[in-house]
C-alpha cells in the first residue's frame, strides 16, 4: 500500500511516498531555517507563506522520484496536529485537495506519534510493545507505546520542549537558529564540569520534567558573564547545558522501561540527533540489558516519510479523516 504523507507542522515542508508503512519510495523536504535564522526563531507567518510556495512542486517531485501516479497511490496522510497552526493549515488544505481531486482516502496523523514511527522506517524489525522518547523542538515526552496507535503519554515537560531550551541557550551563546548543531558541535569541545545548573523534579509526577528554569539559568549565567566582562567558557557551558539536559532525560526514560516491563527503548525528534544524549542513552540501556533504537540523523528531525509511516498504521486501524478534517496546535498523542 503507498501513501503520499505531507508534513508542514513548523518550518519543514515535506512530501513522501511510503509503502506498507516501512519502504520510503521517496522523501523530499524544503528547509526554511535559513529564512528563519536571520529572525533569530521561527517566524509562523513566513513559514506558512512558504509552505504555500514549495507544497505543489515537492508533491509532484516526490511523486516522481517515486515513480508513482495517481493510481499508484492508495491513501493520503497528513500531519494535523500539534504546530503552528498557520502552517499545519497548508499542509492540511493541500492533501485534503489530493485526497478529494483523487478520490483517496484521508489520514490523519499526529506529529509526534510520527517521529517516533520514524523507527519503524530505520529498523524493519521493530514492533511495539517499546517505550518512546520524543524531543523535538516544540515537544518533549515520554510514552508507552502498547500498540502502533495505542499509545500513552507517561510523562512530559510541563513547560518548555527540549529542543526549544536547546535553541535559546545557543541563542545567549551566539550560535545561529536552529541552535541544537552547533550546541552539538560546541559542547563537544569540552568535557564541563565548570557550571552548576539546575535540575528538576515535579512532585508526583516522577517522569514529567521541566527545563524552563534551565533555560533562564543559562541566560543569566550568559548575561551576568556580559555585564561583569568576565569571561565565558562558552564550550564549558554547552557541555554542562547538555549534560544537564540529558540528565532530565535518560534517567526518566530508563525509570519509563523499568515501570513498563518494556525492553526496548525508541529515540524521536530533533534533539535525539544530540551526541552527548545519544552516547548517554547507549550507556544506560546497555547497562539496564534494554535494546535502545536510535534513528539515523536524517529521520530524527521533521520528514514526510514517518508520517506515511504512521499514516499506514493509523489506516490499518481503521482510522479516516473526513474533508471537514480541522488542524490543532496542540493536541495530546494519545487523546
Ligand atoms: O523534530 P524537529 O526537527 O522539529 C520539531 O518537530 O520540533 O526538532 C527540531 C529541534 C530544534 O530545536 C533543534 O535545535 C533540535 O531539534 N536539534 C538538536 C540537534 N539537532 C537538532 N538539539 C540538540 N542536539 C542536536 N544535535
Amino acid at each position: 500500500m503507498n501513501i503520499l504523507a505531507f508534513e508542514s507542522t513548523c518550518d519543514e515542508t515535506a512530501v513522501a511516498v511510503v509503502a506498507d508503512g516501512r519502504r520510503v519510495l521517496s522523501d523530499v523536504i524544503a528547509s526554511q531555517a535559513e529564512m528563519h535564522a536571520l529572525y533569530g526563531g521561527v517566524v509562523p507567518e513566513l513559514a506558512s507563506r512558504k509552505h504555500v510556495e514549495v507544497i505543489a512542486a515537492l508533491t509532484e517531485q516526490a511523486l516522481r522520484e517515486a515513480g508513482c501516479g495517481r493510481d499508484d497511490i492508495d491513501a493520503v496522510a497528513v500531519a494535523y496536529a500539534p504546530g503552528l497552526i498557520g502552517a499545519v493549515l497548508v499542509g492540511l488544505s493541500f492533501a485534503k485537495s489530493v485526497a478529494f481531486a483523487w478520490g483517496k482516502p484521508l489520514i490523519p496523523v499526529h506529529h509526534i506519534r510520527a517521529h517516533i514511527a520514524a523507527n519503524y522506517l530505520a529498523f524493519p524489525e521493530l514492533e511495539p510493545p517499546f517505550v518512546a522518547l520524543a524531543i523535538s523542538g516544540g515537544n518533549t515526552l515520554i510514552a508507552d507505546v502498547r500498540d502502533y496507535t495505542d499509545l500513552r503519554i507517561l510523562g512530559a515537560t510541563r513547560d518548555d520542549a527540549a529542543g526549544e531550551c536547546f535553541d535559546k541557550a545557543a541563542r545567549v551563546l551566539g550560535l545561529p537558529y536552529p541552535g541544537g548543531k552547533p550546541m552539538d558541535e560546541l559542547a563537544r569541545q569540552s568535557q564541563g564540569g565548570v557550571y552548576s545548573l539546575p535540575r528538576a523534579h515535579v512532585d508526583g509526577a516522577e517522569l514529567d520534567m521541566s527545563f524552563s528554569g534551565l533555560k533562564t539559568a543559562v541566560v543569566n549565567l550568559a548575561h551576568r558573564a556580559e555585564q561583569s566582562g568576565q569571561p565565558l567558557d562558552r564550550a564549558a557551558l554547552a557541555r554542562d547545558f547538555t549534560n544537564a539536559v540529558s540528565g532530565e532525560l535518560v534517567p526518566r526514560a530508563m525509570r519509563a522501561l523499568a515501570l513498563t516491563g518494556h525492553k526496548a527503548l525508541c529515540a524521536a525528534g530533533g534533539v535525539a540527533a544530540n551526541s552527548v544524549i545519544r552516547a548517554n542513552l547507549e550507556a544506560a540501556c546497555k547497562e539496564a540489558g534494554c535494546k535502545l533504537y536510535l534513528p539515523p540523523l536524517r529521520l530524527c528531525g521533521d520528514n514526510g516519510a514517518m508520517i506515511g509511516a504512521q499514516g499506514y498504521y493509523e489506516f490499518r486501524a481503521g482510522c479516516r479523516a473526513g474533508m471537514d478534517l480541522n488542524a490543532y496546535a496542540t493536541r495530546a498523542l494519545d487523546a
